[in-house]
């Protein structure tokens, strides 16, 4: 099969090419490196460094590859930057997801797996995050606001309109290995930033209070659907399904994990004994996110594979040089 990954450099984008080079695909990768990195590249998934909200040089790589599938990974994918830059946010995660569309739509691809995200549910007060909640009219920030309006894409540009075959996969908090940390900048995930104050023995920043919680996600098991979605028969018109773990996670137990606390540990002593310190709310974050899983279950047949605490123990057993 005739694979195009968009971010195939990225975090999420690498392992689903790396997957897909498993199984046999033939894989092309799409990525103009504004986060992505050379050393992520399979060697058999040749990377053309290209702008996805460049329609025209985009154009080319489709004439050229002609892909069966595309798994739509590509994205400004932080949140606090997109307060500084929405328009660019908008040309990268909503022009170059309707260029994706378009060009799919063109060259005649069958399906389009989109990488969507949990942040489009904004602040609600249910406190499982279901598909079919009602969504708020403004997100809490523009990366969630374009990542929405992906998902629109998909399927007013699908199916319906004579596009390709869509399903958007809204992910929740993934973390495992090449996740960015401290060393990628002021904007690394919780973990990744954890992991890299744990090696270079500083204290772990616990932001705002650390009783937020969120359900977090192994890169894999974020894999797995992304291949079930390209396949299943029951999905295809811009379908919205929730990828997590269907249990979250308070910062503090996080940490606890990070540290090899016991999970009883009360906050006061990390905080006394250096291994923690406070640091600033930052905008646009909420309390917590927990996600129903049971339409993943129904239309894909996947269900997460890997608890957290595995997930974490794998992290923290790889050797420093290779886990980032
Ligand atoms: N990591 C998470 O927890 C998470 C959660 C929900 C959704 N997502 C979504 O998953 C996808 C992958 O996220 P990630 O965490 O791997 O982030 P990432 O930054 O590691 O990957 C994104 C990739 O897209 C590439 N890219 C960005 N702009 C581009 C452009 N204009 N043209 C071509 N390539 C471009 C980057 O270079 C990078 O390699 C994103 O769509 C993100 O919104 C991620």
């Amino acid at each position: 099969m005739k694979v195009l990954v968009t971010g195939g450099l990225g975090f999420i984008g690498s392992h689903i090419v790396d997957a897909c080079v498993g199984r046999g695909d033939e894989v092309v990768s799409v990525d103009d490196l504004v986060s992505g990195k050379k050393e992520h590249a399979n060697p058999r998934a040749p990377n053309h460094k290209v702008d996805i909200s460049d329609a025209g040089e985009l154009g080319k790589i489709f004439e050229q590859v002609r892909p069966e599938i595309i798994f739509h990974a590509a994205a400004l994918a932080r949140i606090q930057p997109s307060f500084e830059n929405p328009g660019r946010y908008f040309e990268v995660n909503v022009i170059g997801t309707r260029n994706i569309l378009n060009l799919a739509k063109k060259f005649g691809a069958r399906r389009v797996i989109y990488s969507a995200s949990s942040s489009a549910y904004g602040n609600q007060d249910a406190p499982v995050l279901r598909e079919d909640l009602s969504l708020t009219s403004q997100a809490l920030h523009p990366y969630g606001s374009t990542k929405r309006m992906g998902e629109m894409l998909m399927r007013d540009k699908g199916r319906i309109t004579g596009g390709p075959e869509t399903v958007c996969l809204r992910y929740f908090n993934v973390y495992g290995l090449r996740q960015t940390t401290m060393a990628d900048g002021p904007y690394a995930t919780v973990i990744g930033i954890f992991l890299g104050q744990l090696q270079a023995k500083k204290p772990l920043t616990i932001v705002p209070d650390g009783t937020q919680r969120r359900d977090f996600t192994w890169v894999a098991d974020v894999v797995r659907a992304n291949l079930l979605a390209g396949e299943s028969s029951k999905v295809g018109d811009g379908e919205i399904i929730n990828i997590g773990a269907g249990k979250n996670h308070s910062i503090w137990k996080v940490a606890c994990l990070i540290l090899d606390a016991s999970p009883d540990t009360i906050p006061e002593e990390l905080i006394k004994s250096e291994k923690c310190v406070m640091a600033p709310p930052r905008k646009g974050e909420i309390f917590s996110t927990l996600a129903d899983i049971s339409k993943a279950k129904e239309l894909l047949g996947w269900s997460p594979e890997i608890s957290f605490e595995e997930g974490i123990k794998t992290l923290k057993n790889i050797t420093s040089s290779k886990l980032f």
